[in-house]
C-alpha cells in the first residue's frame, strides 16, 4: 500500500488506517473534529464521548507508526457550561493506557486570535499540540529547526557570572543543567516549545485548516526526505500538500468528499508548482515529487 508517492484516500479513517502496513508510518500529524465545536461542518462529538469515539482511531495509529516515530495530535478542550471539559486530559490518561508515551507538549499560540469580550475569561489565543511516541528513542532533527540567537544574546552573554560558565545543575536535581557560556558566539540556538504562528492559511475552505508553517516545523523536526507522513482526519489536506512539498510521502484520509476533492485539487497543482523549484525542506536529492491519486 505504501510506495514512495503521496496518497490520498477519501473515507473512514476507522476502516481505512486497518489497509496502512504495521510500523510503516514515521510521523502522524493530525488535528481530529474537535467535541462538539464544529457541529455545523463535519459532525461533531460530544465531549463526554470523545476518548471513546478516539481510541480505536489511536489504536490503529499506534499499530502503522514505526517504533521511532512521533505522533502529534493537536486538540484542544471545549467549555461545556462554563467549565472546561477534561477530555483532552482524559484522552491523554486512555492514550497512555494504550501503550503511548506521552512525550511533550508544544503550544501553538495564534498570533493573530479575533480580539473578544467574554464574562469571566480572556480570549483563546492558543491551541495544545500533544506529542507522543512508542518508544523513548524516537527521531528528532533537533538541527533542522534552530533559530536565530536574537537580541537578547547581547546583553544577557554579555557579563557572564561565574555561575553562568559552570553546568548548572543545583536546582531539581534532574542532571539536566545549563551552561549560558556554551552559546557566546553562536548565532544560532534551539527553539523553546512554544510556536508563534498566524492562523491564515491558504486553505481558506475548509473552517478548520492549519497554516502551513504548523505542519512544516514538525516535518522538519521528526522526518527527514522520503519518510512517511500520514494525516488521518486530512481536511484540506494542508499536512499532506506540505510533506509532499518538503519531498516526503504524505498519506491523507478525510470522510468528506468535498475536503477531499479540496485536498486533491490542491495536490495536483502542486505537481506543477514543486516540481522545478523546491519550496520546503532541503533540495539535496533532487528528487521528483509525484503524486499518485486513488
Ligand atoms: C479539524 S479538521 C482537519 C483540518 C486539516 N488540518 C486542514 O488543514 O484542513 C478534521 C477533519 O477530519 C475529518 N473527519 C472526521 N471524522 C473522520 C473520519 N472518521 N475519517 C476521516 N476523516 C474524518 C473531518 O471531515 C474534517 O475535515
Amino acid at each position: 500500500m505504501i510506495d514512495n508517492k503521496s496518497k490520498i484516500l477519501l473515507g473512514d479513517s476507522n476502516e481505512l488506517l486497518k489497509e496502512i502496513e504495521s510500523n510503516s508510518v514515521d510521523l502522524i500529524f493530525t488535528s481530529p473534529p474537535y467535541a462538539d465545536s464544529r457541529k455545523n461542518t463535519y459532525g461533531g462529538i460530544h465531549p463526554d464521548k470523545y476518548v471513546e469515539w478516539f481510541l480505536p482511531f489511536s489504536g490503529q495509529l499506534f499499530r502503522v507508526l514505526k517504533n521511532d516515530g512521533t505522533f502529534v495530535l493537536n486538540i484542544k478542550e471545549k467549555v461545556v457550561d462554563g467549565e472546561k471539559h477534561t477530555y483532552v486530559l482524559d484522552l491523554i490518561k486512555e492514550l497512555r493506557k494504550q501503550g503511548w508515551l506521552w512525550t511533550e507538549e508544544f503550544i501553538w499560540h495564534k498570533k493573530n486570535s479575533f480580539p473578544g469580550k467574554w464574562p469571566n475569561r480572556f480570549r483563546d489565543s492558543w491551541e495544545r499540540l500533544l506529542q507522543f511516541n512508542k518508544s523513548k528513542k524516537f527521531n528528532m532533527y533537533q538541527d533542522e529547526v534552530m533559530v536565530p540567537v536574537g537580541d537578547w544574546a547581547k546583553t544577557r552573554l554579555k557579563n557572564l557570572s561565574e555561575t553562568d560558565k559552570k553546568r548548572d545543575n543545583a536546582k531539581n536535581g534532574s542532571g539536566f543543567g545549563k551552561n549560558i557560556s556554551n552559546w557566546v558566539s553562536r548565532d544560532m540556538v534551539y527553539p523553546n516549545n512554544v510556536l508563534h504562528l498566524a492562523t491564515e492559511c491558504n486553505n481558506k475552505n475548509h473552517s478548520a485548516a492549519f497554516p502551513d508553517e504548523l505542519p512544516e516545523w514538525f516535518i522538519k523536526l521528526f522526518t527527514k526526505e522520503g519518510d512517511v507522513v500520514l494525516d488521518p482526519f486530512m481536511g484540506s489536506g494542508t499536512t499532506v500538500i506540505v510533506a509532499q512539498k518538503m519531498l516526503r510521502v504524505g498519506i491523507g484520509i478525510e470522510i468528506i468528499d468535498e475536503y477531499y476533492r479540496l485536498a486533491e485539487s490542491q495536490l495536483t497543482q502542486n505537481l506543477f508548482v514543486a516540481e522545478p523549484e523546491i519550496i520546503y525542506g532541503k533540495d539535496r536529492n533532487k528528487k521528483t515529487n509525484k503524486l499518485h491519486r486513488k
